[in-house]
């Protein structure tokens, strides 16, 4: 399975760094079994991938610029991440997709510009509440990934993550059920499968992944993996959840 960790803007870069250090050893001996993937801030990465090293656990972005390189102050690159270390990237998170109104086409561009940047896209999806209650889920997610999967069809790799993250199950501590989600990520599946066979791609689920919501998270299919937010800033807790699938 996979599990990968974000740290979003709760750690300050010398706190991850100590963070990471003190359980280093289980998190390389949680990586020989799975595949984890650590999202630390942008300043902490390069120093974590040093301290990583010879273990197989990895390293993604949690956004990235717009563009490759050029003049855009503030902006971090797909490729300055690669150079620092990083293999993964995510996009299209809904704390962008809310906060900083990264529409659909916005996460498409920097899916795209993170394949060719040598990294591999973890792209996010999700309704919102009202959309859950309107019964519109499914419409929604379609809309968010057709653009994702026609950009990813523009490149050499043509390989992603596809994390299903329901906006309100966003440290709200509330999942959809077993049968919701299995509706839900077989269609994704179904929907991939048809608008891009030649796409090869992972199915995450991501929102209060936790030690108490993942008996039921674990049930679902097709799933490969979870995106952790705070779970994964208790590092006993996280390791239970990894656990769960030893
Ligand atoms: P959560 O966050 O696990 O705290 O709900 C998940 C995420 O934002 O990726």
């Amino acid at each position: 399975m996979i599990f990968i960790a974000n740290f979003k803007m709760m750690l300050t870069t010398p706190d991850a760094i100590n963070f990471v250090q003190k359980n280093l050893h289980t998190y390389a001996t949680l990586a020989n079994q799975h595949k984890i993937i650590l999202c630390p801030s942008a300043t902490a990465l390069f120093n974590l991938s040093k301290i990583l090293q010879g273990s197989s656990v990895a390293i993604g972005g949690q956004t990235c610029g717009s563009n490759l390189s050029g003049a855009f102050t503030g902006d971090i690159s797909a490729t300055d991440l690669a150079a620092c270390g990083a293999t993964y990237c995510l996009a299209g998170h809904s704390e962008r997709r809310s906060l900083y109104n990264e529409h659909n086409d916005a996460v498409a561009t920097k899916a795209k510009l993170i394949i060719e940047a040598g990294l591999t896209p973890i792209t996010c999806i999700g309704e919102t509440l009202d959309e859950l209650e309107s019964s519109s889920t499914l419409k929604i997610l379609e809309q968010q990934l057709t653009p994702i999967l026609q950009a990813v069809a523009t490149t050499k790799k043509k390989e992603f993550f596809i994390a299903y993250e329901p906006r309100w199950a966003i440290g709200s501590g509330r999942t959809p059920t077993a049968s919701q989600l299995s509706e839900i990520f077989s269609f994704l599946k179904k929907t991939i499968q048809e608008l891009s066979p030649n796409i090869s791609f992972k199915l995450l689920y991501g929102g209060s992944v936790s030690s108490k919501t993942i008996s039921t998270l674990a049930s679902i299919s097709p799933l490969d993996g979870f995106l952790i937010g705070g779970a994964s800033l208790d590092f006993q807790e996280f390791q239970k959840i990894v656990d769960y699938f030893n």
